[in-house]
């Protein structure tokens, strides 16, 4: 990757000296879905997939960007100093957002960059490419500038870019993970105080498969300021009676308690979607620090449905991939993960059955959809960081 990056480079800006090379990976999110904005837990793992940028300083107001994942876009060229949103800008919104919320939240950024993208993350795929773009672009002006700014801070910076400039009201959860991602390990994080823990997740015999429905996430964006705005809903009823700031402030039974406050039936289910996601989040994490694996698998399965049917963001595809894969024998546990509406699903398997996983789960998928599945195996890495900087001459 390393050497396709310096070439483009090369080929695009006409120049390849001095040059410094960051990395962000994508995320893949174990159980709590929908929970971040919500005010409660998410368990996710930062991948080894992800996006590289190759990148050298300028002396002037100018960005300059390319991406090899868009290649029929060519070159973005940026005013540091008239950033906005713009449609037809695509991908290049994403670091745009970054270069403006840093700028915003009074960073001393007067010098542009070139900087050649490339990543390995399946695009629309619910891995969170866009949160990679975004932190890999967020550690480059950070390192770059000598800012110090810390891991947590930056995944604010980008989550912000994504709320205020691409407008999608994310939670924190896909920054935080790739920006504070560890080898092996989960990350138990709490959205509402952002405490977290790492989990090892490396387990004899067990392999952690990322299976891409390869149904394209439309309308995806607009479902999910929907979902949003009906948690908001359910939570203002809610308020009227019972002191919490956020959904996830309530037990399971404490919801029981009140949920005939909620008006609307819609916005009923999707609450109740939150809280018990939340409690199955923090069963699941004890349950994998006892082995308890074939429980924690219970537990994706529940979460999958209550996505299904109380917070209905699975769909046919996810819904064929998931009924597969739970008919396998070698599968501990499967759901979607992400924002759902397509994408795709996380499972855990048996790694002497793996093989015939993907065969036979493959082919019932295909069977009931049409569509060909793609498999990963999935690696957990390291969070946004540098990779390497070139000695100039
Ligand atoms: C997307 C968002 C996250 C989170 C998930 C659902 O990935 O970016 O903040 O809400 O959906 O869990």
């Amino acid at each position: 990757m390393i050497e396709t990056l310096r070439a483009a480079f090369q080929q695009h800006f006409g120049h390849s000296e001095g040059l410094r090379y960051f990395f962000a990976p994508g995320r893949v999110n174990l159980i709590g879905e929908h929970t971040d904005y919500n005010g409660g837990h998410v368990f996710p793992c930062a991948l080894t997939l992800g996006t590289y940028a190759v990148s050298a300083k300028r002396s002037d107001g100018l960005i300059r960007m390319y991406s090899l994942n868009f290649e029929e876009d060519g070159v973005k060229e940026i005013d540091l100093f008239d950033i906005a949103y713009i449609e037809a800008d695509g991908w290049a919104n994403y670091p745009k957002g970054v270069f403006s919320k840093l700028i915003e939240a009074g960073m001393d950024i007067k010098e542009g960059f070139d900087i050649v993208y490339g990543g390995n993350i399946p695009n629309g795929a619910g891995l969170s490419s866009s949160a990679s773009i975004e932190l890999v672009t967020a550690v480059l002006i950070n390192e770059w500038y000598s800012f110090g700014v810390s891991s947590v801070d930056l995944a604010l910076l980008a989550q912000r870019a994504e709320n205020e400039f691409i407008g999608v009201g994310c939670g924190i959860m896909d920054q935080f993970a790739i920006s504070l991602g560890k080898e092996d390990h989960a990350i138990l994080l709490n959205c509402d105080s952002l405490s977290f823990e790492y989990s090892p997740l490396r387990q004899e015999g067990l392999s952690l498969v990322i299976a891409n429905t390869n149904k394209k996430r439309t309308l995806a964006d607009s479902k999910y300021n929907e979902r949003l705005a009906e948690c908001q809903s359910a939570l203002d009823d809610l308020r009227k009676e019972v002191d919490i700031r956020h959904l996830c402030d309530l037990t399971v039974d404490k919801f029981a308690q009140h949920a005939y406050l909620i008006q609307d039936v819609t916005s009923l289910k999707r609450a109740r979607h939150a809280v018990t996601e939340n409690e199955r989040t923090l069963e699941a994490v004890n349950l994998l620090r006892d082995g308890k694996i074939g429980e924690m698998g219970a537990l994706m399965k529940a979460s999958h449905l209550s996505l299904k049917n109380d917070y209905e963001v699975t769909g046919l595809e996810l819904d064929a991939l998931v009924e597969a894969a739970w008919r396998h024998p070698g599968t501990i546990g499967s759901r979607m993960t992400g924002a759902g509406f397509g994408g795709c699903t996380i499972s855990i398997v048996k790694e002497e059955l793996l093989d015939s996983f993907m065969k036979e789960s493959g082919a019932i998928y295909e069977e009931k959809t049409g569509l060909q599945a793609s498999f990963y195996t999935a690696g957990i890495g390291g969070g946004a960081r540098e990779l390497m900087k070139e000695e100039s001459e």
